[in-house]
């Protein structure tokens, strides 16, 4: 079993630049402040490439794109391409297309592709640029709360293998990412909630403190969500800077997702049942995942009553029939933290503390579901 603790503060980077807002990893700097279409357009002028290609979703190039073409500066040519809306679109025929597309617009080796959307368009458009001609760079201006607090950051592209999350892929750093709360102005609510249920997790396995404030009230787009953003990447950094390649640590920010992605798979293979967002069906896999770590590593209950309660302020509640549970486990078997077979899930001992356990009973997760389904 594997016990380990985070540490309670954050390092500060002696390479900060641009501003004390700036937010500055291993490998490139993710910029939040008044400043930041300044230093994206200082980064391009670095980078100085032949062409950028600009990639939206449908939704992105309706509600996003104006605005960003007002920020933005270039020297060079610049095309746009959109891809159509929705997770069902990651596969591998949408990077097909942008691939015959770079090859009609002949971007040579030194094009840039900026990813402007949600984490479709993130993890895809970095999976495109990461893989064509061996390597394009991208900087990542995410539109969602989800990608701004987890998918545009640590540098994970790629795309579904069917119904499978996120199967295949590389793990290459973008250049840059921008993010701007202005965007979420246009997002659905549902899709907001979706982003909190990734914070909510933050605060689960780094700390009492940020637990406590993400955990006291509702997560609102106000002049406080900025601060949040800020803590959550402050979070994401510090993990994925001690475990870039996802041996030990870098799990932790899986939790809940175990279960969790089996839900949202299960959810699109299965017509009949209701389809879940990514953050809903991680929203669920907290709690089983809080109620298995109780049972197992004896979390607190307390704690996983109050994410009980925080999850009711923001999602509404599943049901799930014995078959949609068994099947649902089926999927389990193609989980990425697999090892001989074996299902390896984080468990928490307690707020920010956490242990890869791969023996945890079909009885205590049916257990959890129970525990669920009698919310
Ligand atoms: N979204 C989990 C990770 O970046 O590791």
């Amino acid at each position: 079993m594997l016990f380990f603790k985070f540490s309670p503060y954050f390092h500060s980077s002696k390479k900060q630049q641009f501003t004390m807002n700036s937010i500055v990893t291993n490998d490139y700097s993710i910029h939040l402040d008044t400043n930041k279409y300044k230093a994206l357009n200082q980064h391009i002028e670095l980078l100085s490439p032949t062409k950028i290609v600009v990639l939206t979703d449908s939704n992105t190039h309706q509600f996003c794109l104006d605005y960003f073409n007002s920020k933005i500066e270039v020297k060079c040519s610049i095309e746009f391409k959109s891809i159509p809306a929705g997770e069902r679109f990651k596969n591998i025929e949408t990077c097909k297309e942008l691939w015959q597309f770079f090859s009609e617009i002949t971007l040579d080796r030194k094009a840039l592709v900026i990813n402007l959307g949600g984490g479709v368009v993130t993890d895809l458009g970095g999976f495109v640029a990461s893989t064509y001609l061996r390597g394009l760079a991208y900087i990542n201006i995410p539109t969602t709360l989800l990608s701004m607090v987890d998918a545009s950051i640590g540098g994970k592209t790629g795309i579904d293998l069917d119904l499978l999350k996120n199967q295949i892929g590389l793990i290459v750093n973008p250049k840059a990412v921008i993010i701007d709360t202005h965007y979420l102005k246009t997002l659905p609510q549902e899709e907001f909630n979706s982003g909190v249920a990734e914070i909510i997790k933050h605060g689960l396995i780094h700390s009492v403190s940020y637990w406590n404030k993400v955990s006291k009230s509702k997560i609102v787009l106000d002049e406080t969500l900025d601060g949040v953003i800020y803590q959550s990447i402050l979070i994401k950094k510090e993990v994925v800077e001690k475990d870039p390649t996802e041996q030990d640590l870098r799990k932790t920010l899986n939790f809940g997702h175990t279960l969790g992605h089996a839900i949202e798979s299960y959810s699109h293979l299965n017509k009949n049942f209701k389809h879940l967002l990514h953050g809903e069906a991680i929203g669920i896999g907290l709690i089983l995942a809080c109620h298995i770590s109780n049972a197992v590593t004896g979390f607190p209950k307390d704690t996983l009553d109050k994410l009980v309660q925080v999850y009711n302020s923001y999602f509404v509640k599943i049901s799930f029939t014995k078959t949609n549970i068994d099947e649902i486990l089926n999927l389990l078997k193609f989980d990425k933290k697999n090892t001989n077979g074996k299902v390896n899930f984080v468990l928490l001992n307690d707020i920010g503390s956490y242990t890869i356990k791969g023996d945890v009973s079909l009885e205590t997760i049916y257990n959890a579901f129970d525990f669920y389904l009698e919310l």
